[in-house]
């Protein structure tokens, strides 16, 4: 086949491939097999990959996601993205047809599923896909347009010409989908997704255009934003444009001529909520007739023309079987009630979040009773109220274990939170992954090629257990993780190794210790320059130093206070992590680089500064105590107690003289 011949053939495959796509996902109507579909893209991509030249960003081979990028940009929208307002019944319905009838009469409206997902912004030039924005504060948004190509109903061409078209829809995940989503990674050991929005969020907030490309996004369009050349009238005429022009639209929309109608069709769709593929949390009324829009205006944030019916929440009775508590990324204990299964909203439901134990409390939950559940919006439902008439006294109350059920740790409240936290940081396998992914991160030890999906697939091949675990990975068990190669595995292992150069300020923030900032992590480096000084400092010692306060001292406390972290610390360090502040920068090599002096005494010839200070220019360090890692204690007249331990140490000890010969021959 020459070029000639091959750009026809593409030509040909990526329209009959579109003609399907539109097929299958915006008519619901396949009229060809999986297979068949598959041959045609096969087909597709070989001819792209022999004809380099023939591909384009707009082919369908472009939906399985590109290189991840560094980070998202920002795009600012041609149109302000508003929200909308609120009804909550029947009453609240009438009172928004008042304010418009107010202003424009007779009025039709368009009512449609409200779909509980992300809202998107899609930008198509001269019929091709160019730009795909979450909503963003309105005004600006972030670019994942690389996350928006791979889903199948985002056409990348449209059917039809349009010069400039800027339309409005919601991203979301269907509810198979998202419960497979969520049983896989329970599998895996992550923590699941609360409903299908966060799973769609969290997918097209990936910088990797591949993890979107795994999971079924699908995404519904309901408005025009912005058009050239098209003269749109109403929004029931919007929607047929939509469809035609390739994208998937709500079927479900209904054109009603009287209130009564607007009313009547959104109770029925309080027992059909749940009939749908996808999650909706209401239904959005809307006037039909787009210009009046303009006559009606908006206030701050949303228009007059539209607003939302929110469902009332759905409650069910049902018994509390037990209480335990989980775990979270955070470390945070999280009381759960395992609930005799109940029908609710449409899927049965056996477990509530209980919260925290002032809601245990407060609402007097016990093990036993009688409740009422109910399901918010989100898919984790509730207890409301106990039914306290129904107690029969064989109910038992319940508190907070005092240790970590995943690691043994002791568990804190701290003061002034409702919440009780697991002090294992670096121990407990529920925190693992976000401690990992944090410990690696850019302001942390900034390990290139160690991003959030190469610290699952090591934990999930159970690799490391703990952070200090990374420096132990042996090249072997890289390559046999999946998408591991010679070349990566190698590089990955350099970026091991140079991180554990890093200075003592980044090893400090990458530990993770509760409040502890990168500007903390700094001046905590300045001032104890040593990871064995940090551990030793008292909550006293740490208050005294300007910008630490009581918080952030008892939270390092703590951390050094646990033996599992202090293990995992000595781990690093014997792997080679440096646990020191790092040189001076500016100059070369000095004489005293690196060696730690201790003063303790009265000198001649020096006064305490002068000393430090002479020391410091040549590049040595001075601590306050003595230490395993202390390399010469300078005794002076009357010395305290640091030189007797010095001498049970064995660290060398300098008198003036031998100290004044240090500087001068050094
Ligand atoms: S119309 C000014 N239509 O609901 C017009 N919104 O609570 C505003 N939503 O941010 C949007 N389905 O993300 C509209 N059929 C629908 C919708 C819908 C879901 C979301 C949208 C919006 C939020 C407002």
């Amino acid at each position: 086949m020459n070029l000639e011949e091959a750009k026809k053939r593409v030509e040909e495959l990526r329209k009959e491939i579109e003609e399907h796509n539109y097929k299958y996902y915006v008519l619901d109507n396949p009229v060809i097999s999986d297979a068949e579909y598959d041959n045609l893209m096969r087909e597709l991509e070989k001819l792209e990959k022999k004809f380099p030249e023939l591909q384009s960003p707009t082919s369908p081979t472009q939906r399985v996601g590109g290189e991840p990028l560094p980070y998202f940009t920002t795009v600012e929208h041609p149109v302000p993205l508003l929200s909308l307002s609120n009804v909550y019944n029947e009453k609240e319905i009438r009172d928004f047809h008042r304010r418009v009838t107010a202003i424009v009469e007779p009025v039709q409206y368009v009512v449609e599923p409200k779909i509980d997902g992300l809202s998107v912004a899609l930008t198509y030039v001269d019929g091709n896909f160019e730009i795909g924005a979450t909503r963003g504060n309105g005004q600006v948004g972030e670019d994942i347009t690389v996350n928006l190509k791979t889903v199948r109903t985002v056409p990348l061409k449209l059917r039809k010409q349009v010069r400039r078209l800027v339309v409005r829809g919601e991203a979301y995940m269907p509810k198979e989908d998202f419960l497979r989503l969520n049983k896989k990674r329970e599998e895996e050991g992550l923590p699941p997704f609360a409903n299908p929005r966060n799973a769609a969020a969290g997918s097209l907030r990936q910088l990797d255009p591949k993890i979107a490309a795994e999971r079924s996004i699908q995404v519904i369009v309901y408005d025009v934003l912005a058009v050239e050349g098209e003269n749109i009238v109403t929004h029931y005429e919007a929607l047929e444009f939509l469809k035609e022009a390739g994208f998937k639209v709500d079927n479900n929309a209904k054109l009603c001529e009287t209130i009564d109608e607007v009313i009547e069709y959104c109770e029925k769709w309080h027992e059909r909520r749940h009939d749908l593929p996808y999650e909706i949390d209401g239904l959005v009324i809307k006037v039909n007739d787009v210009n009046v829009y303009e006559d009606l205006g908006t206030t701050a944030k949303a228009p007059r023309w539209a607003t939302a019916y929110k469902f009332p929440a759905e409650q069910a009775v049902t018994t509390v079987k037990d209480i335990i508590v989980r775990v979270g990324r955070t470390g945070v204990l999280t009381p759960t009630a395992i609930l005799e299964p109940v029908s609710l909203a449409g899927t049965t439901v056996s477990k509530a979040t209980l919260h925290n134990q002032d809601i245990i409390d407060e609402k007097d939950i016990r093990i036993g009773d009688r409740v009422v559940v109910q399901k918010a919006g989100d898919i984790i439902p509730e207890v409301v109220e106990v039914k306290k008439e129904e107690r029969t006294g064989t109910e038992k109350k319940y508190t907070i274990p005092s240790k970590c059920p995943e690691c043994g740790s002791e568990v804190i409240r701290p003061e002034g939170e409702v919440a009780v936290r697991c002090t294992g940081d670096l121990v407990c396998p529920a925190r693992l992954r976000e401690g990992l992914i944090h410990f690696v991160a850019r302001g942390a030890m900034d390990i290139e090629g160690l991003g959030p999906s190469m610290v699952d697939a090591l934990i999930k091949n159970g690799l490391v257990e703990d952070i200090a675990d990374i420096y132990y990975i042996k090249k072997e068990d890289l390559l046999k993780l999946e998408r591991v190669a010679e070349k990566s595995a190698n590089n990955l292992l350099q970026a091991i190794e140079e991180s554990k150069r890093r200075p003592l300020s980044r090893l400090i923030f990458a530990l993770g210790i509760r409040h502890v900032g990168s500007r903390a992590a700094d001046i905590l480096a300045q001032n104890f320059h040593s990871i064995d000084a940090l551990m030793n400092a008292t909550t006293e010692e740490l208050v005294a130093i300007p910008e630490i306060g009581p918080k952030m001292a008892e939270s390092i406390v703590k951390f050094f206070e646990q033996e599992s972290n202090l293990k995992v610390i000595e781990k690093l360090q014997q792997a080679g992590v440096n646990m020191e502040e790092e040189p001076p920068r500016e100059q070369g090599p000095k004489p005293l680089d690196g060696l730690k002096f201790v003063i303790t005494g009265t000198l001649e010839n020096y006064s305490r500064n002068e000393a430090k200070e002479a020391i410091e220019n040549l590049g040595g360090k001075v601590t306050s105590s003595v230490s395993k890692s202390t390399d010469y204690v300078v005794v002076g007249e009357n010395p305290g107690s640091k030189a007797d331990k010095a001498r049970e140490m064995g660290i060398e000890i300098l008198n003036e003289e031998q100290f004044e010969e240090m500087l001068k021959i050094k």
